[in-house]
C-alpha cells in the first residue's frame, strides 16, 4: 500500500504512478492500455496526468483508453464516467479518437456490454481475457469497485468480460468490468482517499475475505500486480501497510 500524506501528495503521486507506466508500457511494447475508474477520486489525478509535466512526456498516440465501467447515460450527461475523463483528461491530451474505447451508454445495457466486449476482443485480439497494463479503481462506501455492487449477480461472472447491470441501490442500469477481466490486468491500482474510505479501506484490506458483502476484494489479479494507492485519511485504519 502506497501511503501519500495529503490531497496533493495522494494526486500527484497516482498520477506519477500512472505516467511511470505508460512509459514502461509503451518502451516494453509500444503501447499503453489503460481503463479508467469513474466517480470523484480520479478526476484530480486525470487532470494532473493532463498537465504539461506529464502530457509532454507521454506519447498519446501509443494510449488506448478503456472504461472499467459506465453509467447507462448519454456520453454528454454530468453522470458519465466519460464525459469526466474528456473534461478532466482526454480533451487535453493528443489522444487519436480511435484510441478512446467508450462505452456506448446511451445505448441498451445489454447490447452496449455485448458491443463492449467484441470491441475489446477485436482490439486485444483474443478470446480469453486480456492483460490491460493498468486498470484504475476506485472503492465505493458499501464496498463496490467499478460497477461490481454487493449482492448482484455480477459478481459472480466468470466467462463475460463485460456485463450489464441493474443497481438497485442507485436504481440506476451500469455496464461493468467484471472480476475476471480485472483479474487477467498486468497492474490493478485502488484510488482512495479521505476519512470517508479509511473503514472501507481497512475492511476490503485486512477484513475477512466476504466478496458478496465487499466486492473490491474480488480483485485478486491471477499474475499482475494489485496497487493501493491512497492518502494518509484513507489509510488510518489499515494496520498491514
Ligand atoms: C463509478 C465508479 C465507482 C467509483 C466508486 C468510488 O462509476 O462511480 O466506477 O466504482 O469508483 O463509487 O467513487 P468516488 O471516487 O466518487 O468515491
Amino acid at each position: 500500500m502506497t501511503v501519500f500524506p495529503d490531497h496533493d501528495g495522494f494526486v500527484n503521486g497516482a498520477a506519477d504512478f500512472v505516467a511511470a507506466l505508460a512509459l514502461a508500457s509503451i518502451a516494453e511494447q509500444g503501447r499503453f492500455t489503460l481503463a479508467l475508474a469513474g466517480g470523484n477520486t480520479p478526476r484530480p489525478i486525470y487532470a494532473r496526468l493532463g498537465t504539461a509535466h506529464h502530457a509532454s512526456r507521454i506519447d498519446w498516440s501509443k494510449v488506448h483508453i478503456f472504461f472499467g465501467d459506465e453509467r447507462c447515460v448519454p456520453p454528454d450527461e454530468s453522470r458519465s464516467n466519460y464525459r469526466m475523463a474528456c473534461v478532466a483528461l482526454l480533451d487535453h491530451v493528443p489522444l487519436p479518437p480511435g484510441n478512446i474505447h467508450r462505452i456506448r451508454g446511451e445505448d441498451d445495457p445489454a447490447q452496449a456490454a455485448l458491443q463492449y466486449e467484441q470491441a475489446m476482443q477485436r482490439f486485444f485480439r483474443t478470446s480469453s481475457p486480456p492483460a490491460l497494463d493498468l486498470i484504475c479503481l476506485g472503492i465505493g462506501d458499501n464496498g463496490h469497485t467499478a460497477s461490481l455492487f454487493p449482492g448482484t449477480a455480477a459478481l459472480r461472472e466468470q466467462v463475460r468480460w463485460i456485463v450489464p447491470q441493474y443497481v438497485e441501490v442507485m436504481a440506476t442500469w451500469r455496464v461493468t468490468f467484471t472480476a475476471p477481466l480485472i483479474n487477467a490486468a498486468r497492474h490493478v491500482a485502488f484510488l482512495a482517499e479521505g476519512a470517508g474510505k479509511a473503514e472501507m479501506v481497512w475492511r476490503v484490506h485486512d477484513g475477512p475475505y466476504d466478496p458478496d458483502v465487499l466486492p473490491s476484494q474480488l480483485i485478486r489479479p491471477m499474475h499482475g500486480q494489485l496497487h493501493w494507492l491512497v492518502d494518509a485519511a484513507a489509510a488510518a485504519k489499515v494496520q498491514s501497510v
